[in-house]
């Protein structure tokens, strides 16, 4: 099935009828009828801005920018390790988002995708936003548009809508509350039972939750392209030649990789765990960019990325975050561009949601 932006998407134009022996619930929840997001392109340098760059010590000039701004860099685990060496402050989405609203810099590059940079926007609305490369979507957010997730939402009486952090303000804009990876559970456990809970926009966390939470939820079927890459397969091979690695995975995983899993948790809560247990070596079953915080903080143990379905892919790396570079974070700095905007009503009305979330965190 191709993905096409504008088109008919979610959550009505899937076809299940195709696969036979299953029942419509199944299928619902089958990865199989999710749509493929086209690879994003990267946000190109001109030929005048690469010969600026050539020769240019960039952590030197970033760090001389960022004074004279008076910015601060925000970067997302996932972010390639040059740029997390050069940021201020590293997390995971609600450490971002705490650490956005808290910003007293003038400008706050968040080296992250669109729409963290939007929570920073939604949270501390004087500050001029940056994001290094404005293509740095996601494919929750991208799967997610806030016509249809508004429509979807109709269809229910006495909905509570719970929506991920990863999705866009417009969506935010229409959600009761909002949680992130870290808080998810907290969140879903704080409504009232009598509620007919949505959930979205990543159906693999919902599933997760309401195995934890015991609470019935309907699903957006949307999913990340990166977490979804992992192979069972050389996932169980891998685990049969290192026994004593410990498989741990992030919750946007899909439920097979989640069952084999020994820990479950936000990138925040994976790096800490590998500082903490005990185990000298563990299967890693997200983005690889933690990786490199993972190394920094325990570098006597060993960290083996999870396997994805192709070999020769690295489809484990998150195409979108990865069209930020050092290079496009020193221009973004030299030239306060790309800048985040955003019209203050829309921004009142995504602030609601997430202030909620921020008081029950
Ligand atoms: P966390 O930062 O909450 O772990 O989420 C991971 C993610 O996919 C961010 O896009
Ligand atoms: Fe979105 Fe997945 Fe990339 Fe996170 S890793 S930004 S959820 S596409």
């Amino acid at each position: 099935m191709n993905f096409e932006k504008s088109g008919e998407i979610f959550p009505n134009s899937f076809d299940f009828t195709d696969k036979p022996g299953k029942s419509q619930a199944e299928l619902e929840l089958s990865p199989m009828n999710l749509p493929h997001l086209p690879t994003p392109s990267p946000t190109e340098l001109t030929a005048a801005q690469r010969a600026e760059l050539a020769g240019l010590d960039l952590d030197a000039e970033i760090l001389r920018l960022k004074k004279e701004r008076n910015a601060v860099i925000l970067a997302h685990y996932y972010q390639e390790s040059e740029i997390q060496d050069l940021a201020d402050f590293i997390g995971d989405s609600l450490q971002l988002a705490r650490e956005a609203k808290a910003s007293s810099a003038d400008v706050i590059l968040f080296a992250g995708v669109h729409f963290m940079a939007e929570v920073a926007k939604i949270l501390n609305p004087t500050r001029t936003v940056l994001v290094p490369d404005m293509a740095a979507g996601c494919s929750l957010a991208d799967g997610c548009p806030a016509d249809k997730f508004r429509a979807w939402k109709a269809q229910y009486d006495n909905a509570f809508a719970i929506s991920y952090i990863n999705c866009s303000a417009a969506v935010k804009a229409e959600s009761d509350l909002i949680c992130t990876s870290s808080n998810a559970e907290k969140m879903v456990l704080s409504v009232p039972k009598d509620k007919t809970l949505l959930f979205g926009p990543d159906r693999n966390l919902g599933n997760y939750l309401m195995k934890k939470t015991g609470r019935e939820m309907i699903l957006w079927p949307g999913s990340c392209m990166v977490h979804e890459t992992f192979s069972l397969k050389r996932l169980l091979a891998l685990k049969r030649k290192n026994p004593e690695a410990k498989i741990i995975a992030h919750p946007e995983c899909e439920p097979h990789i989640l069952d084999e899993s020994e820990f479950i948790g936000s990138t925040a809560a994976l790096l800490k765990f590998v500082q903490n247990d005990s185990a000298p070596a563990f299967i890693v079953a997200t983005e690889s960019g933690i990786l490199h915080q993972m190394k920094k903080a325990a570098p006597e143990k060993e960290l083996i990325p999870a396997p994805p379905e192709e070999e020769s892919c690295s489809c484990n790396e998150c195409p979108y975050m990865r069209l930020n570079t050092p290079e496009k974070v020193y221009l973004a700095l030299r030239d306060l561009q790309p800048e985040l905007k955003m019209n203050e009503s829309d921004r009142r009305a995504a602030e609601l949601p997430m202030e909620r979330m921020l008081a029950l965190s």
